[in-house]
């Protein structure tokens, strides 16, 4: 089985691409070949298969078909601008979300068989703000350009599994913590901050109240989501083909309460309260809470970890590394 990871050398892409080397097969099924391709090619890993790196821009529809040649049977979407970056330059968040994705679905409907396209929308495609606990038919009413550019992709998506080009899974993922290395340009950047900062002995802005609640998942899970995404019947999902993965609801109370648990009082210290109106407009109209029924009950998808687990998992998995990347 040939698969293609779009935005390979980012942080999810990174973890999925091991995560198929170690297992080396998918749904029961060998993988024959891996490409990995993001703006500068991913650096080289070992596999038990073949893995090409490319370099290339998502979209220039050329560079997208040499990364999804004919015989690939999976195709997995995460390359993007994010939340923040995209709403602060709108013509680069359509170039690579919008345009990027219809680029995708060219070269997908060129391949002799249609592949599955596992795509990497947001909780930032929805409205609601922190009263909201969405139900899984909610519309989705993003209040940024990112949250939109998301949401006009799934629908092109839908289209295009609909007419048998693709057979695309959306998962409309929660904010993903820990997030390892440095901050990084999503509104939503403060909230691995507040664990990984003093995690590495670093103080940290807390930008929101603490009764601020954020719908996440762990890195961990996403992955499991992404494989479960990749190999599963798609039959079930009819013409709606976008998922709202059970995530977990959690203030940042609750989050730091976990981090003391886990690192001690003196890790909670180096988190000061900052507030900034600019960040919160932008999280503070993402909903804090999904039901995720479809997901949990009818499809498979697995639940999270509690928040101590999520924080052990980052000093297990990532820790160490962004140390080392920081040069801490
Ligand atoms: N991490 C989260 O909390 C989160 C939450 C919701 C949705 N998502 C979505 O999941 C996906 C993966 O997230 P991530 O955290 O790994 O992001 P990331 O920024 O670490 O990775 C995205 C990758 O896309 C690449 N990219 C950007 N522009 C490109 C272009 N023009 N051509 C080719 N590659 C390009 C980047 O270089 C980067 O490596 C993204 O689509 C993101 O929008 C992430």
């Amino acid at each position: 089985m040939q698969i293609t990871i779009l935005g390979g050398g980012g942080f999810l892409g990174r973890k999925l691409a091991a995560r198929l080397a170690r297992e080396g097969s998918l749904g029961g099924e060998a993988i024959s070949g891996l490409t990995l391709f993001d703006l500068h090619a991913p650096p080289a890993m070992e596999a038990p298969f073949p893995v090409r790196c490319l370099g290339g821009d998502v979209a220039d529809p050329e560079q997208v078909a040499a990364a999804i040649p004919d015989g690939t049977r999976v195709v997995v979407h995460l390359a993007a601008v994010v939340s923040a970056q995209a709403e602060a330059d709108y013509e680069l968040g359509m170039r690579v979300n919008l345009h990027g994705t219809l680029a995708v679905i060219e070269a997908c409907r060129r391949l002799a068989t249609p592949p599955r396209v596992v795509f990497t929308s947001s909780v930032a495609s929805f409205g609601g703000g922190q009263e909201a606990r969405l139900e899984d038919d909610a519309r989705q009413l993003p209040g940024n350009s990112y949250g939109a550019e998301k949401a006009a992709a799934e629908l092109l998506l839908q289209d295009a599994s609909r007419r048998g080009m693709l057979d695309a899974v959306s998962l409309r993922l929660p904010t993903v913590i820990v997030r390892p290395g440095r901050p990084n340009k999503a509104a939503s950047s403060f909230v691995s901050a507040i664990l990984r900062e003093p995690l590495l002995g670093l103080p940290t802005e807390l930008p929101v109240p603490e009764e601020f609640a954020v719908w996440i998942c762990s890195p961990r899970r996403a992955v499991d989501w992404f494989l479960h995404a990749m190999a599963m019947d798609t039959a079930p999902l009819g013409l709606d083909r976008g998922i709202n993965p059970p995530g977990r609801s959690a203030t940042v109370g609750k989050m730091l309460s976990a981090l003391e648990s886990v690192a001690g009082p003196e890790a909670r210290a180096l988190v000061k309260p900052v507030p900034d109106a600019a960040v919160e407009a932008i999280v503070g109209g993402w909903p804090a809470s999904f039901t995720a029924e479809r997901a949990r009950r009818l499809l498979g998808f697995s639940e999270q970890e509690s928040l101590e687990e999520i924080i052990q998992g980052f000093i297990e998995d990532d820790l160490a590394a962004t140390r080392a990347e920081r040069g801490l």
